[in-house]
């Protein structure tokens, strides 16, 4: 496959970087007695030797000129309970610390209870890039406050996420799922089920759809091929198609069908249940 370049629109631009995943951060500092503190995505790790972070910031933020007069931060890891901090310090001009509770760090920097981790930091270097400002922090301390078992906050393509309960949720919609199958296949007496599945991350869904469809017309020609019982999505990342089929030929021919209406390219696997 060749890679053509294209002009970057922003938007698209933005879509695609919201699928990189990441954590949620919300950097503070006290600056004349006064918590400030603003909901950052963009923190990751510049060195060990010596403990060097980083984050960028809008060259617009009201939080940063304090924050730079300071010369310190603190980096608040937050917790998968915690969307809603992420919110409010994301707010501009509000009391973002409404309702938070929270402590000085070693260096005086408001560490908010509830966070998994906080990194305690000494503003090191900034460089101006673009209509950001890249700001880079050494480490002085950092210390733990949930227990290694406790969840982050995820953003991924515009929503927080919970690894936990959207791994609940699938569990729960796949066993849910699967009795729906069984139960269609008792109903209709079909011999066995076929899941087709679809390999791709959710961005393929409308792909993914429009081959069911075509898959599906083709189908109906077979009179092996009884009942679709559900579209089960989600799965690790995984769409899955379920078909009732009659014969021990069925998987044969199922499989051809699909093949011929997703192509070779991988992304569809055929199992039996
Ligand atoms: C999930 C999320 C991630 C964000 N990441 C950043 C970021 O990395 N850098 C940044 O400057 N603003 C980021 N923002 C936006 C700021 O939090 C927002 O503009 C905030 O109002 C800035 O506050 P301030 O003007 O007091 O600095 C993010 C907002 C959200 C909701």
């Amino acid at each position: 496959m060749s890679l053509t370049s294209t002009s970057i629109d922003p938007s698209r631009f933005r879509d695609a970087l919201g699928h990189y995943a990441s954590g949620i951060t919300v950097i503070t500092s006290l600056v004349d007695a006064s918590p400030i503190g603003f909901t950052c995505q963009s923190f990751y790790s510049v060195s060990v030797n010596p403990p060097l972070v980083s984050f960028s910031v809008m060259a617009s933020s009201a939080s940063y000129p304090a924050i730079r007069r300071a010369g310190r931060f603190a980096v608040n890891i937050l917790a998968a309970d915690q969307a809603h901090l992420s919110s409010q310090f994301a707010r501009r001009g509000q009391d973002k610390w409404q309702g938070v509770d929270w402590q000085a760090s070693p260096l005086g920097n408001p560490i908010i209870a509830g966070s998994l981790h906080w990194l305690d930091c000494q503003i090191h270097a900034e460089h101006v890039a673009g209509d950001h400002l890249i700001v880079i922090g050494e480490v002085l301390a950092m210390d733990q406050q949930k227990p290694a078992s406790a969840q982050p906050l995820l953003y991924f393509r515009g929503q927080y996420r919970d690894i936990a309960e959207a791994m609940r949720n699938e569990e729960t919609a796949g066993r849910a799922a699967k009795k729906r199958v069984r139960q269609a296949c008792k109903t209709i007496g079909a011999d066995r089920m076929i899941t087709l599945t679809y390999r791709e991350n959710m961005t393929a869904r409308e792909r993914a759809l429009r081959d069911w469809d075509r898959f599906r017309r083709r189908m109906c020609k077979y009179k092996q091929f009884l009942h679709v019982a559900v579209i089960e999505e989600q799965e690790r990342g995984a769409i899955h198609f379920h078909v009732a089929v009659h014969g021990r030929q069925s998987y044969h021919l199922l499989r051809s069908i699909w093949a011929e209406v997703v192509g070779r390219d991988e992304n569809g696997r055929l199992c039996a249940m």
